[in-house]
């Protein structure tokens, strides 16, 4: 049988190698393995609770903000603040947060996903006075980053080649405005310093409202105009893509961007993006957080955090495990596999009656000529990402109104001799979690369950293959010396292997993992 191992997958975050076992051009069996250890969780242990907010970013340097805001949900439940945060501090917490989730979705389309598409090779003669520097690129031979690449049916014609290059340099400007955009209210970027246990830490002023509304919208015409009619392009040439890598069917969402403060369950809570499961079925059904575990037959993990609820998960490696092959966990909800993102946030609130995603996902469904549940596939995940990037942008307009220069920002919380809190958001890869235990006002224990812990997850303890191996079975594969299918299908889920795993191990060397 033969068996493709692409070690590592690029062109997306963090490290992550996929075995496939193909029979009769068909993929029988796949493995996704994380690669990298992630100490984080170890590393805060014994320390103030409120470092958690920045350490936990240095998680990832592309998604940094879900984890400030999902620590600081956390923490607030813990110092019991989480029904007292101020309208400003509401809302500064999520224009920063909603500032990266533009800069991650453009990065994800055009920075990581289009090579898999466009053909950078063949654009025809390029004599547009903008990208004059491409074309001098282009001419010198100087092909990195766009070639070595997998070959396969690149089928956009030289004029659509054309176009989509230029909006991927384009696409380079537009983000470093996202971040410059989130600076003004998080300081810097990537790790913020804004977001606190309790509120932010910056004050409101009418001068930086202002400079936020002229980033944004700069950007939100970047992404009306050109982002959501490229992945429209993309999907007339490929539209088989709307029934590849489909996945588990399953889809889970915890809701995010609070739009009021003083709601404490926050599954009950109006946010902007609701909560909630589906299935092939399109049923909708409520989340019970009591019912998510952890599972660790196959990570390189110590069977006692298997079963755990996230409060009481602990990671403590066992990076010689029989039968293990990565340094993800299995997250399941309800002992069911469930895929999480923006198709996830977009179905589940389409299905609610959401009408800003009713009315921009019906235009995207009308165009591409498909029903909702061809969304469960590798454009449903593009489309969807482009969507969401819509509807945020304009719902930063009215929030960013909302703010009231000169009102408070912050609600002090002294920290707790003893208590514990949890965290339910949504980071631009999905449903995330951060658990915290405090004693004697330190961390006692803190976990992270990240969205691509969901996604790229291993099988679980009963042997179900996580989303992502789901998603890869059953695919033909024209060559098996160049499987353009297998990575299409995993950038679609845009996985961040340095947020799901972390700390380096360089190759002969063993980890102290007695830290
Ligand atoms: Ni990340």
């Amino acid at each position: 049988m033969p068996k493709i191992i692409i070690d590592p997958v690029t062109r997306i975050e963090g490290h992550l190698k996929v075995e496939c076992n193909v029979e009769g051009g068909k993929v029988r069996e796949a493995k996704s393995s994380g690669t990298l250890f992630r100490g984080i969780e170890i590393i805060l242990s014994g320390r103030d609770p409120r470092d958690a907010t920045q350490i936990t970013q240095r998680i990832c340097g592309v998604c940094p903000v879900i984890h400030a805001y999902t620590s600081s949900l956390c923490l607030d439940n813990a110092f019991g603040v989480d029904d007292k945060i101020t309208d400003n501090g509401r809302i500064i917490r999520n224009l920063i947060l909603t500032s990266n989730y533009l800069q991650s979705h453009i990065l994800h389309f055009y920075h990581l996903t289009a090579l898999d598409y466009v053909d950078v090779t063949n654009t025809g003669k390029i004599d547009d006075v903008q990208m004059s520097s491409v074309r001098e690129f282009l001419e010198r031979g100087e092909l990195s980053p766009f070639v070595p690449r997998y070959e396969g049916d690149y089928r956009l014609s030289a004029e659509e080649n054309k176009i989509l290059l230029s909006h991927y340099i384009q696409a380079f400007e537009i983000r470093r405005k996202c971040h410059e955009m989130l600076t003004i209210f998080g300081g810097k970027m990537p790790h913020q310093v804004s977001i606190v246990a309790g509120g932010v830490t910056c004050s409101v002023t009418s001068d930086k409202i202002a400079r936020f509304l002229a980033y944004l919208n700069e950007i939100s015409e970047f992404i009306n105009n050109i982002y959501i009619q490229d992945v429209l392009t993309v999907a007339k040439k490929y539209s088989d893509y709307w029934e590849i890598g489909k996945g588990c069917k399953n889809l889970l969402s915890f809701g995010v961007l609070e739009l009021d403060g003083k709601e404490k369950d926050l599954f009950k809570r109006n946010r902007f993006f609701k909560s909630g499961r589906i299935s092939s079925d399109l049923k909708l059904d409520p989340v019970d957080a009591e019912k998510i575990q952890e599972w660790v037959k196959y990570s390189w993990y110590k069977d006692n955090s298997a079963g755990k609820h996230p409060l009481q998960g602990e990671t403590v490696p066992e990076p010689n495990k029989k039968d293990a092959y990565s340094f993800l966990k299995a997250p399941r909800y309800d002992k069911k596999v469930y895929e999480v993102g923006p198709v996830a946030r977009i179905l589940i609130n389409y299905l609610q009656g959401h009408t800003e995603i009713k009315e921009e996902a019906d235009k995207v469904l009308k165009e591409a000529k498909i029903k909702p549940d061809a969304l469960f596939s590798v454009l449903g995940r593009h489309a969807c990402r482009a969507i969401e990037a819509k509807v945020i942008s304009r719902a930063m307009q009215n929030w960013l109104l909302e703010l009231k220069p000169g009102e408070p920002v912050y609600t002090d919380s002294p920290v707790p001799e003893e208590s514990q809190g949890i965290g339910f958001a949504e980071g631009p890869r999905g449903a995330i979690i951060h658990a915290v235990r405090i004693k004697n006002k330190k961390i006692e224990n803190y976990q992270v369950i990240t969205p691509t812990s969901w996604n790229g997850s291993p099988k679980d303890d009963s042997g179900q293959p996580g989303p992502i191996e789901q998603a890869i079975v059953d695919t033909k594969i024209k060559n098996t010396e160049s499987p353009i299918e297998i990575v299409r299908i995993i950038r679609s889920f845009d996985p961040c292997l340095a947020c799901a795993v972390h700390l380096i191990k360089p190759s002969g060397r063993k980890i102290n993992l007695n830290v």
